[in-house]
């Protein structure tokens, strides 16, 4: 293969492009200025103007006798103990001694974070260990001041942390009731739930209004309609919170709520989850703010700051919108708590260092595993004036405030508070009534064909599909665990799957029902009900290059047509956190219902699938989308509102009984190549693509997630700053200092099968800067835990034209010969160097075309 440098053809183009440029900056400088204009124009610096933005009215004024004692409180605080009330830790992290030595004001349980590491701790260690840091808070035995200690944790579809909880529909689902009033029961109940296990905050609602389907936390999100958004989150947040004025305002039966995430997670460009939202201020306001404003009207003790950067600024860094929007004209008047190691981000900050956040007005840094370097390092800031004493000082009264505005000063421990303990409450029949409901008004009919739906019960009915006896994947992401996989069924006492609801309804009336998810059925069914959809997943690891439906492990498409070619009507219920480009299965069903992800109810399913005994509808379809259906697979970002808006389902859309709900045969073109959809490209002009994230991993096994052109592992072994390349800043070097990695991790598992069978190549457009004699580089594929592959490279580096760049071809199939399975890829690339090696990085993708490339070990 010919040598050919990635950099000679696209220099001329520049030069070329260039007088092209220079004129459109021109144009663009004697234009009219359009104040706010809602164009996307990610070049142009975005003044936020305050005065532009709502004034949403703070409930609560200032109470002098409550501040009198947070006078006296701040006064008789020493340094030490208000740095503790601004660094939260994470259970996992943090025990109740560190609590007591360092007097940390609060503390979370992150998404994988549980009591002894066990995600089906029990309701009565979750209690347990609340009680033991509430002890750690109030030991005043080392002289330290007892300020209660408030934990968070995401309770956001139920507590859905613990087993036995209520579990409610994702947000995604409560969009489609289009009813606030039932929001407000699953806040209360929610708040009811968490308080059993004793904690008293929760960091809930998401009011994100989610503008990219493909953004793997769009379920998390109620609607793309920032007015519907609107219409829930005060309704929440009084949910959970009780009412301003009223006796039972954040009392023991509430729990605080905390707005996420601040602001613009849902409009990051391409979707990407922690990306770079780069609309106009107004659209920013109009769009992503809309929650915040009901949301502070009712008395929200706290706001998330989101991981995402507004026009390349961090959020946790942002003051224009930190303190001036959200603290001065909006007039919010709990305290902006962060998000994980979100601070970390900031531009000049590390997961252990970041007077800034604090500065641009965070009152309190979720420092999950960083807390005790956090801690010493605002220290140090506060000390030496970085950290002004006056915003400490404001921060650490905002957050007493909220303790106090809870009465917390004045209540026992966990355990012995009004809720504390009374498990029964977990999953109790009256929640769960409220959570059938819930899912009985969300499901969405997108097609009943010829009237099939709904079912007589007396006959015999076959539940099919992967989703059909399926707890995890009916609940979703953040159910036990992070991710809401790798749970069982004995996990969720207190819930039904679909299954189980329809084979109840069927049995009692006499019908029969058989399970059999791959379809294969023992007697000839009367209908088949094919349950399917997407497996769970949270945040990042969710994040889509479009809308295409990978299927489910059961061939989901397949198994619909097989039945129909058997001649039996078939019922499609698809699970799943987002719309997606469903036109195959729509047309090759009877009947298609939009069941997003229930949660523990499936019963609510059967409600509305089946008739009453006695022939009539037992509940209609309620359900209307409140995010738009996609015609095609690249309609990722199409809402309603918009001038060229033309899905394949409105938003409103959704059928009742009373409908035809015949639907002509839809185009089964997606729009796209699905298969140039696949990822090929991991690493483009020093970054990681969507999908993928760049980590490096230090000497000492600390691995840090890369967001910023340079950066270091925290012991230093490997630094990372920018390099140019043809265009600026094009390419990343890495110079080793010890043994350390660069990886690439992808968020879903790559399946590179059928390139690895057609001799693709991993290429590497990379130039060797220094490589000391006989150093030892190897390239690591991992394909989840015990599972890799890998290649020394060493020789084949040295043999590349030092200092210049070249691409270097690694066969897929060596990674898989040394025990990769290139099935499931979840590190497709690292590169593991020792000290002395400094190489430089602008691409890596899958393709052909290479320099030189690596040959397979003999095995
Ligand atoms: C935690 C989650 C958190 C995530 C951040 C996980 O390890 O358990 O709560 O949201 O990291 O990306
Ligand atoms: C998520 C937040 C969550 C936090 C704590 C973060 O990674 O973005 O939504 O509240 O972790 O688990």
């Amino acid at each position: 293969m010919k040598p050919s440098l990635p950099h000679s053809r696209p220099r001329t183009d520049r030069r070329r492009l260039r007088p092209l440029l220079l004129g459109v900056a021109l144009a663009l400088a004697c234009a009219p200025v359009v104040a706010a204009s809602a164009s996307k124009d990610a070049a142009a610096p975005v003044r936020i103007d305050p005065a532009h933005w709502p004034q949403p009215a703070w409930p609560l004024a200032l109470d002098p006798a409550m501040e009198k004692r947070i006078d006296a409180l701040v006064a008789a605080m020493t340094l030490e103990e208000k740095v503790g009330q601004v660094v939260q830790g994470d259970i996992a992290s943090v025990t109740p001694e560190d609590v007591r030595r360092y007097r940390l004001g609060s503390i979370l349980a992150g998404g994988g974070s549980d009591p002894g590491g066990r995600y089906n701790a029990s309701p009565a260690e979750w209690l347990a260990l609340a009680d033991a840091f509430w002890e750690a808070s109030m030991d005043t035995r080392g002289g330290g001041k007892a300020i209660p200690i408030i934990w968070g944790i995401d309770a956001m579809h139920g507590q859905s942390n613990v087993v036995g909880a209520t579990l409610f529909p994702h947000n995604v689902g409560l969009g489609a009731t289009r009813n606030p009033e039932l929001l407000r029961e699953i806040a209360r109940i929610t708040a009811a739930e968490t308080r059993t296990t004793g904690m008293e905050w929760t960091f809930a609602p998401t009011v994100a209004v989610p503008q990219d389907d493909r953004w793997g936390r769009a379920y998390e999100g109620y609607s793309e309609d920032p007015a519907l958004v609107a219409s829930y989150a005060g309704v929440f947040v009084e949910g959970l919170q009780g009412k301003v004025g009223a006796a039972d305002f954040l009392d023991d039966h509430h729990v605080m709520t905390t707005v996420k995430h601040f602001l613009g997670d849902g409009g990051t460009d391409n979707g990407k989850d922690q990306g770079d939202t780069t609309v106009g201020e107004a659209q920013l306001r109009d769009i992503h703010a809309a929650g915040y404003v009901p949301a502070i009207a009712a008395g929200a003790q706290s706001v998330m700051a989101s991981f995402n950067s507004f026009h390349g600024e961090k959020m946790h860094g942002h003051k224009p919108l930190l303190t001036d929007v959200l603290k001065q004209r909006m007039q919010f008047g709990g305290f902006v708590v962060g998000d994980w190691n979100g601070h970390g981000q900031v531009k000049g900050c590390s997961n252990t260092d970041c007077a800034q956040t604090y500065i641009a007005g965070l009152d309190m840094a979720m420092a999950p595993d960083s807390w005790k370097g956090m801690y010493e390092s605002t220290l140090a800031h506060a000390k030496d004036g970085t950290l002004p004493m006056a915003r400490l000082d404001d921060a650490v009264r905002r957050i007493l405030r909220a303790k106090f505005r809870m009465g917390l000063f004045e209540k026992p421990k966990p355990s012995a508070r009004a809720l504390g303990g009374r498990f029964e409450l977990l999953g109790a029949p009256e929640h769960r009534a409220v959570a059938r409901r819930a899912v009985r008004e969300s499901v969405v009919l997108l097609k009943n064909h010829g009237g099939v739906l709904p079912l007589a019960p007396k006959q015999r009915v076959l539940v099919a599909g992967g989703g059909a006896d399926n707890m995890a994947q009916q609940a979703g992401g953040w159910t036990l665990t992070w991710q809401g996989d790798g749970t069982k069924r004995a996990d969720f006492p207190n819930a039904d799957t679909l299954w189980d609801g329809l084979k109840a309804q069927v049995e009692a009336a006499g019908g029969k029902a058989e399970l059999a998810v791959d379809g294969r059925y023992q007697a000839r069914p009367d209908v088949a009900v094919v349950v399917f959809g997407e497996e769970p997943y949270a945040e990042f690891q969710g994040d889509l290059p479009d809308l295409m439906f990978k299927g489910g492990k059961s061939g989901d498409l397949e198994l619909i047509r097989k039945l129909k070619a058997d001649g039996i009507p078939v019922v499609a219920v698809f699970l799943s956190g987002r719309p997606l480009w469903m036109n195959r299965e729509i047309n090759a069903a009877d009947a298609f219902v939009a069941a997003w992800l229930p949660g523990s109810e499936g019963a609510g399913v059967a409600d509305v699938l089946l008739r009453r005994p006695d022939g009539g509808v037992q509940y209609d379809f309620h359900g209307k989308l409140s995010f738009s259906w996609p015609r095609r697979a690249d309609q990722y970002a199409n809402n309603v509102g918009q001038k060229d808006y033309d899905p394949q389902f409105a938003y409103g859309y959704g059928l009742t009984y009373a409908d035809n709900g015949d639907l002509a045969a839809l185009s089964e073109d997606p729009g796209i190549d699905p298969d140039a959809s696949r990822t090929s490209v991991w690493f483009d002009r020093g970054v990681a693509t969507t999908g993928l994230v760049l980590r490096l991993t230090g000497a000492d096994g600390e691995a840090m997630d890369i967001v910023h052109p340079n950066a270091a592992t925290t012991d230093g072994s490997v630094v990372m700053t920018a390099v140019n390349t043809e265009v600026q800043e094009g390419a990343r070097q890495f110079a080793f200092n010890g043994p350390g990695r660069l990886e690439l991790r992808a968020n879903m598992p790559l399946d590179l099968v059928r390139e690895t069978n057609g001799d693709v190549l991993a290429i590497a457009n990379v130039r060797v800067d220094a490589l000391p004699a006989g150093a030892k580089v190897d390239y690591l594929a991992t394909c989840g835990t015990g599972c890799s592959g890998e290649l020394a490279i060493g020789n084949a580096l040295a043999k590349l034209p030092q200092g210049q760049w070249a691409r270097l071809g690694v066969p897929l199939k060596c990674l898989r010969d040394t025990g990769a399975d290139t099935a499931r890829l979840d590190m497709p690339f690292a590169l593991r160097g020792s000290a002395g090696l400094r190489l430089s990085l602008a691409r890596v993708s899958i393709g052909t075309d290479y320099d030189r490339k690596i040959e397979c070990p003999t095995p």
